[in-house]
């Protein structure tokens, strides 16, 4: 428990990474408002936290202004698998552009302090492995993936010139690939589409021939990372990369998968899609000295806590 109450705006709460935020905030004794449009967030989500006097939620899209007098602000709103965001990617753009702008003017107005989800596609496809903070990255400026990229990029370039300009207090992370329950089932994400494809007992479609990596950490861990961040000095700005830097080629966590969930299912290989990156992997070494903070959790544990929740969810939806 914090020994101070503050109250905490969380946008983007109803969503996968929000939700847990939001858990664990009042867990920490905060008062927390989480504000969503729902677009591929979900109440339920955030059900369980409806009995908490100590949280409330307001529908509402961070393109437009909000009001509100808040002590922190943790910016997550924004659609985050390439299904979602390019489902509208002027709608992307607009969420990363505008809904920077608009809680950096709020927390300039009530003197909060902001912290940024960016993104590990902020490096784009990247030339150099594992990626530190300094590399500027590999961006299509004109591709599918750019609306978020880019809109991303320009999220973090308006929080430095917030900062700069006007001494607002601004915390950015890039996260990389994060997983755990409340994953949207389907995203087109590679942990929650095996283990659904896995549980459904149908073809594991794997795009390229597997040999690509990813680093996955699990949601509790990356929640860690977030509220230490934000615990830091007003001279930490970032950008801090959060993430796990343990890489696996896809297709064994495809193997891990089927053999966690004692599935028959095949694995089927598909072309791989544009601008896919073919390597992905934090170099969390500003993590570990700032934030005194790696990954606990094995990616077996993980898998089987993420695991048993699509499990649950899939039996009610029969
Ligand atoms: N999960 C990851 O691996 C990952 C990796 C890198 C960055 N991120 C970033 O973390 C944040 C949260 O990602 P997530 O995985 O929880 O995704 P998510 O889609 O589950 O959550 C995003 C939430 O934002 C809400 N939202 C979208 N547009 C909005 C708008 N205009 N106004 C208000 N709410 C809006 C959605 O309804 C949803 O609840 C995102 O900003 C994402 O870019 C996530």
């Amino acid at each position: 428990m914090s020994l101070v109450r503050k109250r905490v705006l969380v946008t983007g709460g109803a969503g996968f990474l929000g939700s847990h935020l939001c858990e664990r905030l009042l867990a920490d004794g905060h008062d927390v408002l989480c504000v969503d449009n729902y677009f591929t967030g979900r109440k339920t989500n955030i059900a369980h936290l409806f009995s908490s006097p100590y949280f409330e939620t307001l529908r509402h899209d961070v393109t437009f202004p909000l009001y509100v007098e808040v002590d922190e602000i943790y910016n997550l709103a924004c659609p985050a698998s390439p299904i979602h965001y390019q489902f509208d990617p002027v709608q992307t753009t607009k969420t990363s552009v505008v809904g920077a702008i608009n809680m950096l003017g709020l927390a300039k107005r009530v003197k909060a302090r902001v912290f940024q989800a960016s993104t590990s596609e902020v490096y784009g496809d990247p030339t150099v492995h594992p990626q530190t903070e300094d590399y500027r990255g590999n961006v299509n400026p004109l591709g599918p993936r750019a609306c978020y990229d880019e809109g991303k990029r320009a999220a973090e370039t308006l929080f430095f010139d917030y900062h700069r300009q006007h001494r607002t207090r601004i915390k950015v992370v890039r996260i990389f690939n994060t997983y755990g329950p409340r994953m949207h089932p389907n995203d087109g994400r590679v942990v929650s589409n095996f283990i659904v494809q896995a549980l459904r007992g149908e073809p594991i479609t794997l795009y390229g021939d597997g040999s690509q990596t990813r680093a996955f950490c699990f949601v509790t861990d990356m929640v860690e990372a977030f509220v230490r961040m934000m615990g830091t000095g007003d001279e930490v700005t970032g950008p801090v990369n959060v993430g796990n830097p343990h890489e696996i080629a896809v297709r064994g966590l495809a193997e891990t998968i089927i053999r966690l969930t004692n599935s028959k299912s095949t694995i089927e290989y598909r072309p791989l899609p544009q601008d896919d990156p073919t390597q992905r992997c934090p170099d969390i070494s500003l993590a570990r000295a700032l934030l005194d903070w790696q990954p606990t959790v094995a990616l077996e544990d993980g898998l089987e806590r993420t695991i048993s929740y699509f499990a649950k969810l899939l039996s009610t939806e029969k």
